[in-house]
């Protein structure tokens, strides 16, 4: 139990991508702490029952780009319960603990990730994760792009300053809160990932936890998090209540939620609970729960803390969302890569908010675990999924004359017998080039916003393919008026227009173009990762697996996908066709080269600098350099800039690698840096001083 539940921690809290739900872990959880009590010559000080899931690291690996700090305050978690009965009991303990009246702060439990800021006269100084509890992730960089969170406290109207408080706030706080995605921040993200093929979020949790530990910073901007702050800490702080903290907080310009009640007995909390279990269902965000705080700090103080948990506070926590429904047919979807997918018909039915007529079963082995069969009833759960997902049937309400579902054995639009892939449950239709609703898939994809950027519609792309103008994506650079107008519908302006939006594509930048080609597993930011190591396509093309697999973030299954796609003759044809065409082929085809002063080196970088890191590998790959993902006995330097991963320098000092700063790459690159220098502050070029790094 031990060993599933520190998996399931680690796959909870470092790689996003949870095995099991909420439930079924505290649920565990439970009976571990449970058996540990009653068997105490069996416990351990390292069980996952005394220590609280560490988010230290990123799923890559640990402690690989975040500096740690330790928190002033050890950050804990929340005992949990999904029975009220136990709310009663908590309440009750806190009473005998008491001794006198108090009250309780009751509050939203945000479903997010938490962080802990500090902000030092008035400024934002860090933003650490939970981590282990004593020590965080330092995640300050990305904290910055998060619009809600500021970075200097407001004075609120009608403070008058003295000299013995000129600001309203203490010289030095920690506010702790929950750094969450909306419900349609989540839905974007996942809707990009899926077209992507890439995995989706299970849930905004994951989604938010994940934003937060990206290493492009500026990334992180676009992912839309908000924050939501609800425990101040600090020495001497002059408030008596959590309540007057957060309010004090709130009227600072942070955001702290005002969805909270300060409720007097158990009755009120239970009223509390109850409006917001339904109420929860409008609201824009995740919310997993109910947290139940002693208000008085006085009486927290005296009530203390267990080694996970406050005994001040508790989560009651809300049973995941279901909706009983029947299944009436099952569909077979076929994706871009050829996957695939069964997706269930549903009698309609209401959940979280919205209609739902369609439900995913994800692949032939789920059907079979679910044993699932076409007239039953099902429940379906919300999860990360764009459409929900069926998760269990109620065999108790079985009709007598379902139907068991078989999976095709070939593909259901060409007829091709399915393959499946010996790693992965899913079976695919490997007629790459003759699959109807591959090409077509292909196609859209190739023109779509965040590939070249074609004004065309899906339904364009498919007529064009019915009328056979369109085979491969090259096919749309010599399409001509003549045979636009022969669309339905299409005149001389729409034409036009297309054929400018295609004129325009040809400036659409190498990586996006690599990205449209719709190699599998390799998303928006996988082709920027690899354009910007290989350069070029033909530098792409030619690459050993060994070469893929030194560009950061690329691991053996996209390492192969791209292999393999370049070892495809038709593939070959198609990329040569699209150079021939005018695309833009290389990341730096107008300007060449601008030195070759990198020459054959591999370069790692880690940390910040002053401009975007993969600025900073368009600038090596421009002096003819190579960006690599990992220190080894074949780099160059390690190219260090502000904060950079530990295991990195690490490694780069065990090798014998050299260490070299962002002002020194600048000037061995002839550059005057770092860029982010005000005049003033610029480094002055030393003259005659030249570096000999190699
Ligand atoms: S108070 C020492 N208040 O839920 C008490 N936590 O499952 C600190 N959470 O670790 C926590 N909403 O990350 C508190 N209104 C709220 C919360 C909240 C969400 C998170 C927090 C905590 C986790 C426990």
């Amino acid at each position: 139990m031990r060993g599933i539940l520190k998996d399931a921690n680690r796959r909870y809290y470092v790689e996003n991508a949870p095995t099991m739900s909420d439930m079924d872990f505290d649920l565990l959880m439970k009976e571990l702490e449970s058996l540990e009590k009653e068997w105490p010559e069996f416990d351990t000080e390292d069980s996952p029952s005394h220590n609280v899931g560490s988010d230290l690291g990123t799923a890559d690996g640990p402690n690989k780009e975040f500096e740690q700090f330790p928190h002033l305050y050890p950050m804990l978690s929340l005992g949990n319960t999904y029975d009220i009965t136990e709310v009663e009991a908590f309440a009750q303990r806190a009473s005998k603990g008491i001794g006198n009246s108090f009250t309780y702060s009751c509050e939203l439990k945000f479903d997010g990730t938490a962080i802990c800021l500090t902000y030092r006269d008035g400024k934002l100084f860090r933003a650490l994760t939970r981590g282990d509890g004593t020590v965080g992730d330092d995640v300050t960089r990305n904290v910055l792009h998060i619009s809600n969170i500021p970075q200097k406290l407001k004075v609120p109207p009608g403070f008058v300053p003295t000299t013995d408080k000129p600001y309203p706030w203490p010289s030095e706080f920690e506010i702790r809160g929950e750094i969450y995605m909306p419900w349609q921040a989540f839905e974007r993200l996942n809707q990009e990932r899926e077209a992507d093929e890439e995995t989706p979020f299970a849930n905004p949790r994951n989604a938010a936890s994940g934003s937060l530990k990206l290493l492009d910073s500026k990334e992180v901007a676009n992912r839309g998090l908000e924050c939501t702050l609800y425990h101040m800490l600090g020495e001497n702080l002059p408030f008596t209540t959590h309540d007057q903290a957060l309010c004090a907080a709130a009227s600072w310009g942070l955001p702290v939620s005002d969805k909270r009640r300060i409720c007097h007995n158990v009755q009120e909390i239970e009223e509390f609970i109850n409006y917001w279990d339904t109420e929860r269902k409008g609201l824009p965000f995740a919310t997993d729960g109910i947290v139940l705080k002693v208000n008085e700090i006085p009486y927290q103080k005296e009530l203390g803390y267990t080694a996970k948990f406050p005994r001040w506070a508790v989560a009651y926590k809300f049973k995941a969302e279901q909706a009983l429904t029947q299944l009436l047919s099952i569909d077979y979807q076929v994706g871009r890569t050829g996957a695939v997918t069964p997706v269930a018909n549903l009698e309609p039915v209401l959940l979280s908010g919205t209609i739902v007529k369609r439900a995913s079963l994800h692949n032939e082995d789920q059907m079979r675990l679910l044993d699932v069969r076409i007239g039953d009833y099902v429940y379906v759960e919300k999860g990360g999924e764009i459409i929900p997902k069926i998760t269990a049937v109620e065999l108790s309400k079985r009709p007598s004359d379902t139907e068991i579902p078989r999976f095709p054995t070939v593909c259901p639009d060409c007829g091709t017998p399915l393959v499946r892939d010996q790693q992965e449950a899913k079976a695919f239709c490997p007629n790459q080039t003759g699959c109807p609703t591959q090409i077509q898939a292909r196609l859209v994809h190739f023109l779509s916003r965040k590939a070249m950027n074609v004004i065309a519609g899906d339904a364009t792309i498919l007529q064009m393919y019915n009328l056979s103008l369109v085979r491969t994506p090259a096919d749309f650079y010599s399409l001509d008026k003549s045979k636009l107008l022969s669309l339905e519908g299409w005149k001389e302006k729409s034409a036009d227009r297309f054929l400018k939006s295609l004129r325009e594509s040809l400036k659409v930048p190498f990586e996006k173009v690599l990205y449209a080609l719709g190699i599998r597993y390799v998303g928006e930011a996988t082709a920027k990762s690899v354009a910007s190591h290989f350069g070029s396509m033909d530098a792409v093309a030619a690459a050993t697996m060994e070469d893929l697999l030194s560009v950061e973030d690329v691991g053996d299954v996209i390492a192969e996908s791209i292999y393999k796609f370049f070892r495809n003759p038709l593939n070959i044809t198609m990329v040569q066709k699209l150079g021939e065409a005018g695309l833009q082929m290389s990341a730096q085809k107008s300007q060449g080269p601008l030195s070759d002063k990198l020459d054959g080196k591999t370069i790692v970088i880690s940390g910040n600098f002053s401009i975007s890191r993969e600025d900073m590998k368009q600038l090596i790959a421009s002096h003819g350099g190579k960006n690599s993902g990992s220190v080894s006995g074949k780099t160059a330097f390690l190219l260090a800039g502000e904060k950079p991963g530990p295991e990195k320098i690490k490694k780069a000092e065990a090798l014998g690698v050299r260490i070299i700063s962002e002002e020194e790459f600048m000037d061995l690159v002839g550059l005057q840096g770092p860029v982010r220098d005000t005049p003033g502050d610029q480094a002055e070029p030393r003259e005659g001083e030249q570096l000999s790094l190699f």
